[in-house]
C-alpha cells in the first residue's frame, strides 16, 4: 500500500551484493535522492555462487554508506526471504534497480513481472552512470581474486574485504 506523504515515500533497491560496487553504491545514493526512506535488501540469487556470507555483505553495505544516508537507509539481510515479502513487510511503493545494458533489462524484466504479478509490486529502473557501466560484482570477484587492486571499482571498505579474502595487499589511500 502506498506511504501517505507525511511518512514519505519508501524504495526497496535489491540484490545479492557481492560484493557491493560503486555502482550499486552510486544506485542507491540516487534512489536516496528521490525516495525519502531505501531499504538495502541484501538476498539470494539461487544462479550466484557466494563470496561473501549474507552478514559481511550487509555490514560491507553499511561501512560503505555516506554517514548522510545512514538515519534513512536500512541495510538488511534477507536472504531466504522472497523479495516480494520483504516489500509486503517494509510496506514499499517501489523496487529500484540499476541497469547497466540491456542485457541487464533482459534479465531484469522477467523477474520485475513476476513480482508485480505476485504482489503488485512496481520495478523502476535507474540507468547506471556511464563510469561503473563495467562495474559487476562477477568481475570485481575475478580481478580482485587475479591479485589485482579493485580500490577504483568499489568502496574502501569492501576494497580491503577483499584483499583479506583474496591475501593480497591494498594499496594505501
Ligand atoms: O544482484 P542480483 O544477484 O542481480 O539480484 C537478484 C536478486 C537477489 C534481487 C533476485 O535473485 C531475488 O529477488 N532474489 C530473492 C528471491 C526471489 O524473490 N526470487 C524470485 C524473483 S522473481
Amino acid at each position: 500500500m502506498p506511504h501517505d506523504d507525511a511518512a514519505g515515500r519508501l524504495a526497496v533497491v535489491p540484490g545479492s551484493f557481492d560484493p557491493f560496487t560503486h555502482g550499486h553504491l552510486d544506485v542507491v545514493e540516487r534512489v536516496g535522492g528521490l525516495f525519502a526512506r531505501v531499504v538495502v535488501a541484501v538476498l539470494h540469487n539461487p544462479s550466484k555462487q557466494g563470496l561473501f556470507d549474507a552478514e559481511e555483505r550487509v555490514e560491507l553495505i553499511r561501512a560503505s554508506l555516506p554517514r548522510e544516508l545512514a538515519d534513512r537507509v536500512e541495510v538488511r539481510d534477507w536472504a531466504d526471504t522472497l523479495l516480494v515479502d520483504v516489500c509486503a513487510q517494509v510496506d514499499a511503493d517501489a523496487v529500484v534497480k540499476g541497469l547497466r545494458s540491456g542485457v541487464d533489462l533482459g534479465y531484469e524484466r522477467p523477474m520485475a513481472l513476476m513480482n508485480r504479478h505476485l504482489q503488485g509490486v512496481e520495478t523502476l529502473y535507474l540507468d547506471a552512470a556511464p563510469r561503473w557501466e563495467h562495474v559487476s560484482s562477477t568481475l570485481v570477484k575475478q580481478v580482485a581474486g587475479g591479485g589485482r587492486d579493485v580500490s577504483d571499482l568499489v568502496p574502501g571498505p569492501v576494497a580491503s574485504a577483499l584483499a583479506r579474502r583474496f591475501g593480497t595487499s591494498r594499496p594505501l589511500g
